[in-house]
């Protein structure tokens, strides 16, 4: 996702914020920008593309020689890598984001969930906005509650803002300070000699310092050269102890964690939360105005849905398929990408297409997005990647956020398409009014409530699936089994496990198993039940006692408080209770898991396994 770094010390800040935005390049972005503060004004310049064009218009603003440049004297500063959610990929919605005739200056991280809200407010009172992007209300607000204290008017403007970011602001009559604050998202600070650094991540300021603070949820920052003070919400001052960290630049971009893929599984809480905050603001209805998604009479007037994709994002078609047709009672059809570019589909005005793709550029769904167009239905993209040729090969654009995804096997892109087809069969039943608003008010606060749910399932669910991996890891074979949306957890499970762990792997709806897959089961045989809360959990159980009887031994994923599943199992790993519709969500978390434990224990690369690509641009 999104990069900070804010600098205040002794040396030229430009060279130092690029050189840090450098560092923080492999969370992905799409433009860049810093200000500067020298002699009473404040300088910024931004570009599109890779820190060589920040850099590039940092020379050429500088009369085009490479070493004096913009500012070089200023010593204090803040820069920015954008990985655009709101607002499309510019020059403009860059940032630093500045208010009050550039006095104040913002980069901002994460997503302010009532952002519009507070724009309509602010455009109300008179300010002038200069981009599309949700963070610029900050630096409005910063700048409305702007006496002559930053921290004061940062701890004012905290109190109106909801939802997941961090920041840093800078203040023209402050010239020695920088104040940052955040909820949710990271923000750490570094101690120099008679400086100070501010970073969404370590790798920005390693190379200057080992010496931290981290700065915790709620908590503002004042940083100078010589002194950081950190304070709770209200302004009261906190303790906090500098630790010197030991990582090196490798360990700091995985963030702590020994591979890309494992901290993309526990970044899932924050792209579930940016993914679905500020659509889901008003607690009750969902908005999906910001993502150009149709307007209400186009939505209202589908006839049918057709979900496309390929790999993982079909799996999230098939979930999307659940949920419309039990929500918003439409027809859908779900297919891979690469088989319904070659089909001859019949579509017309009334059908609603969604391609699904992660990257935006995989070329079946490319082809089967431009098919289904020139037929004559209307075109989704639902992508993470903003820009991306799908979504200028479509009509509208549903955007996941889950920021970048290193690892090549899809985790956090995965539950924030999920969370995004839920979102689309919800707005589409409220519009077909479908469902009573209270069913809908209520599924909809479930549904704010999933990043919490996540996090506390991340947080705990760790010994249940190494109890798991550690008698099934040699197996040869794995059966995944599940019923409706089961089903797409179990293929989603099944496919995990053949990426990264190389072990062959079969999912079946578990009603079909009776006619070929119980050929396969024998002692040796792990068989992965997805058994959550739904409708027929009663024929999960049968099916897994059928297991059961052929010797094989079942890992089950349960729902807690269940006691019907865990007698029949040599292992119960339980996600927390919701309605069934969302326990697919919690359902894949320890199935990613299951698949990451197996895999490190047989020794293999899980971030590059062989033969696979991220993004497959050719047929
Ligand atoms: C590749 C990746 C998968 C991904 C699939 C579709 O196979 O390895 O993780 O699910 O492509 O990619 P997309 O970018 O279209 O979602």
């Amino acid at each position: 996702m999104c990069g900070i770094v804010g600098y205040v010390g002794n040396r030229p800040a430009q060279d130092i914020i690029l050189g840090g935005l450098r560092k923080l390049e492999y969370r992905g972005y799409d433009s860049a920008g810093m200000s500067l503060l020298e002699d009473g004004e404040i300088q910024t310049v931004r570009a599109v593309g890779n820190l060589d064009h920040l850099e590039a218009e940092l020379e050429s603003r500088a009369g085009g020689t490479a070493t004096a440049t913009l500012v070089r004297p200023a010593t204090i500063g803040i820069g920015h890598t954008r990985w655009a959610t709101h607002g499309r990929v510019s020059v403009q919605n860059a940032h630093p984001l500045a208010a009050d005739e550039s006095r104040i200056h913002v980069v901002v991280n994460g997503i302010v969930s009532n952002y519009m809200e507070l724009r309509t407010q602010l455009l109300q009172s008179g300010c002038v906005f200069a981009t599309e992007t949700d963070a610029e209300v900050i630096a409005h607000l910063i700048a409305t509650n702007y006496s002559d204290d930053l921290a004061d008017a940062v701890i004012q403007t905290l109190d109106r803002l909801d939802g997941y970011f961090a920041f840093v602001a800078m203040a023209l009559e402050e010239p020695h300070v920088l104040v940052g604050a955040r909820r949710e998202c990271p923000l750490v600070v570094g101690r120099g000699e008679e400086e100070s650094f501010l970073a969404s991540a370590l790798p920005a300021f390693l190379a200057h310092t080992n010496r931290i603070q981290y700065i915790e949820n709620g908590e503002i920052v004042v940083l100078r050269a010589g002194s950081v003070e950190i304070r709770d919400a209200a302004g009261a001052p906190r303790e906090r102890e500098i630790e010197t960290i030991e990582w090196d630049e490798e360990t700091a971009e995985k963030g702590g964690y020994e591979t890309f893929m494992l901290k993309e599984i526990h970044e899932q809480t924050d792209a579930l939360a940016e993914t679905i905050a500020d659509r889901t603001a008003s607690g009750h209805s969902v908005d999906l105005s910001d993502s150009e998604v149709f307007d209400e009479d186009i939505l209202r007037g589908v006839e049918r849905v057709t979900f496309i994709g390929c790999g993982t994002a079909y799996h999230a078609g098939l979930l999307g398929r659940a949920a419309i047709e039990a929500w918003a009672r439409l027809h859908v059809e779900v297919d891979v990408a690469s088989e319904y570019r070659y089909r001859s589909p019949i579509l017309g005005p009334g059908d609603l297409v969604v391609g699904i793709s992660q990257s935006g550029e995989t070329a079946d769904t490319l082809a089967a997005m431009r098919l289904a167009r020139e037929r004559g239905a209307r075109v989704i993209a639902l992508t993470n990647t903003m820009g991306s040729q799908a979504t200028r090969d479509s009509d509208a654009v549903l955007l996941t956020r889950a920021g970048l995804e290193v690892g090549v096997a899809a985790t956090k892109t995965f539950t924030a398409q999920v969370a995004a087809v839920f979102m689309l069969a919800l707005r589409l039943a409220e519009l077909r009014e479908t469902l009573p608003a209270e069913r809908i008010a209520e599924l909809v606060a479930q549904l704010r409530h999933m990043p919490e749910l996540v996090e506390e399932l991340l947080e705990r669910v760790g010994p249940a699936v190494e109890e798991a991996a550690e008698w099934c890891w040699q197996a040869p074979f794995f059966l995944y089994i599940g019923r409706q949306e089961g089903v797409a957890v179990a293929l989603e499970g099944a496919l995990k496990l053949k990426e990264i762990a190389y072990v062959s792997t079969d999912a079946y709806a578990s009603g079909e198993m009776k006619h070929g897959p119980i050929a396969l089961l024998d002692e040796q045989t792990p068989v992965v039940a997805v058994a959550t809360a739904s409708p027929v959990l009663s024929r999960v159980v049968d099916n897994i006692e059928t297991v059961q009887a052929r010797g094989a031994k079942v890992i089950a994923i349960t729902t807690e408080g269940d006691a019907t599943v865990a007698p029949h199992v040599a292992t119960a790993i339980p996600v927390p209770a919701t309605d069934p519709m969302f326990q697919p969500l919690l359902a894949t978390i320890p199935l990613q898991l299951l698949a990451y434990s197996v895999a490190r224990r047989r020794g293999l690369n899980v971030d590059q396994p062989r033969n696979l690509a991220k993004t497959v641009t050719v047929e």
